[in-house]
């Protein structure tokens, strides 16, 4: 059997299988940020698919300035707990786990709201995606935010998540603590690559005391800021925070990239082949080798031997995937039955507020088992796209590329 579909253990949790579904904002919360219907069916049909570990999509955890993008799901308050445990059931019937991904927006609250308010960051870095500046958090306000991820945390535990991932990735607020160019801090929470983990090491210190030594934490990193510059997040930085977070007890380190404003860096656009695939496999590799700890892999993952080499040529433990389960939920079991890759075409299409459907699905897609997919034409008749993608859709089978974050932030 493929290494693929052999059992690992994390952090003491066991998983069937080496397939992580990555953290995928699904913008089919309610509208109060508590899990809907369609949520709990969405991640009992991903769990059915066939993947290992299901991590959700990422969940704030200090309202309102927490809060990055609409129909977010939220965990700042006992309340949410009931719809998050109806998430933990529903991945636990189909025989996955679920990690529950907490997170705070940081400088890249959305920029129309919430009216009044100004976004908080480590330092008030103009952030380019909306033109604004956030303002620096005082010293204490950062304790309460310290405070806050650990409530979270003790809250996924007690919904029956089997774990929690820190979201350290892609911008957001513990991200934009660790690079240099978001975080210009003179104090105790700035400078040297130690102070700008201190937020990190704070909050599993007392998010420990909420859910004990034995829950598995899991951290996704940012391996990369994503654009030029010479204060920007380095390859030294971020295997010594991986290291770090090691010794801090993390159960694993998923590996990923970018900011908001790095455009088509964290979803990179046209993934088509196997040569673009694995994007942050090299950073994977360097933490891995660095930190000793579990190490996820995500980032345009499509072919089943991609996915097989980089982990037995010792780059990840475990491979990640977002888009591609966007596009075919039960990958993992057609992977299984033969079907060599995704069918997705790494559009970018699915970064869509109105709710997470990949524009191909009226694409033909054969069943798993048989060899595919078939792409027979680009639909042109999808809701997700806005008219100008679904003309050129119509008329082509060549990809239709959108850049991430066109639709609205995740
Ligand atoms: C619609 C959408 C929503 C996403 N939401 C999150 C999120 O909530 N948290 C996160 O860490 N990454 C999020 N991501 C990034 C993915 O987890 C993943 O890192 C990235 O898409 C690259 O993997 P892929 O090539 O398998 O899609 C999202 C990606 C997409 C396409
Ligand atoms: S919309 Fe595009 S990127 Fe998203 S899952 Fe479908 S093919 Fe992949």
């Amino acid at each position: 059997m493929s290494v693929l579909f052999q059992p690992v253990t994390v952090g003491g949790l066991r998983l069937r299988n080496r397939f992580v579904r990555s953290a995928t904002q699904d913008y089919l919360g309610n509208p109060d940020g508590s899990v809907s219907d369609r949520q709990v069916a969405l991640y009992r049909e991903l769990a059915a698919g066939g993947v290992g570990l299901i991590v959700s999509g990422h969940v704030y955890v200090a309202h309102p300035l927490g809060r990055a993008s609409v129909n977010q799901n939220a965990i700042h308050d006992d309340r949410f707990v009931d719809g998050i445990r109806r998430l933990a059931e529903a991945a636990h019937a189909e025989g996955a786990a679920l990690v529950l991904q907490i997170s705070h927006a940081g400088r890249q609250t959305p920029q129309d709201w919430p009216e009044g308010q100004v976004p908080v960051a480590p330092s008030a870095v103009r952030e380019g995606g909306t033109g604004r500046s956030p303002r620096a958090l005082t010293e204490e306000e950062i304790w309460s935010l310290i405070d806050a991820f650990a409530a979270a945390m003790g809250r996924a535990r007690a919904a029956g998540c089997d774990g929690v991932q820190l979201h350290v990735a892609h911008g957001y607020l513990l991200s934009a603590f660790l690079s240099p160019y978001t975080n210009r801090r003179t104090d105790a929470w700035g400078g040297s690559l130690e102070n700008r983990c201190r937020i990190l090491r704070e909050i599993l210190a007392r998010g420990r005391r909420a859910v004990g030594e034995a829950y598995p934490v899991l951290v996704k990193l940012n391996s990369t800021d994503g654009f030029p510059g010479e204060n920007v997040l380095s390859q030294s930085d971020v295997t010594a925070a991986a290291c770090l977070l090691a010794g801090w007890g993390v159960s694993a380190i998923e590996v990923s990239g970018g900011h908001r404003e790095a455009r088509g860096v964290m979803s990179r656009p046209k993934v088509l082949s196997p040569e673009q695939e694995a994007y942050f496999a090299e950073a994977a590799r360097a933490v891995k080798a660095a930190a000793g700890v579990p190490v996820i892999l995500v980032g345009g993952l499509r072919s089943r031997a991609v996915m097989e080499r980089v982990v037995t040529d010792g780059s990840a433990d475990l491979v990640a995937l977002s888009r591609p389960l966007v596009c075919e939920p039960d990958l993992v079991n057609r992977l299984r039955a033969g079907q060599a890759k995704a069918a997705c075409v790494s559009c970018n299409a699915c970064f869509n507020p109105d709710g997470l459907r990949c524009w191909r699905l009226s694409v033909r897609i054969p069943p798993p088992g048989r060899l595919g997919p078939v792409i027979e034409r680009y639909p042109g008749s999808h809701d997700e796209t806005d008219g100008a993608e679904r003309e050129a859709a119509a008329g082509t089978t060549a990809p239709v590329v959108t850049d991430e974050g066109t639709k609205g932030p995740t």
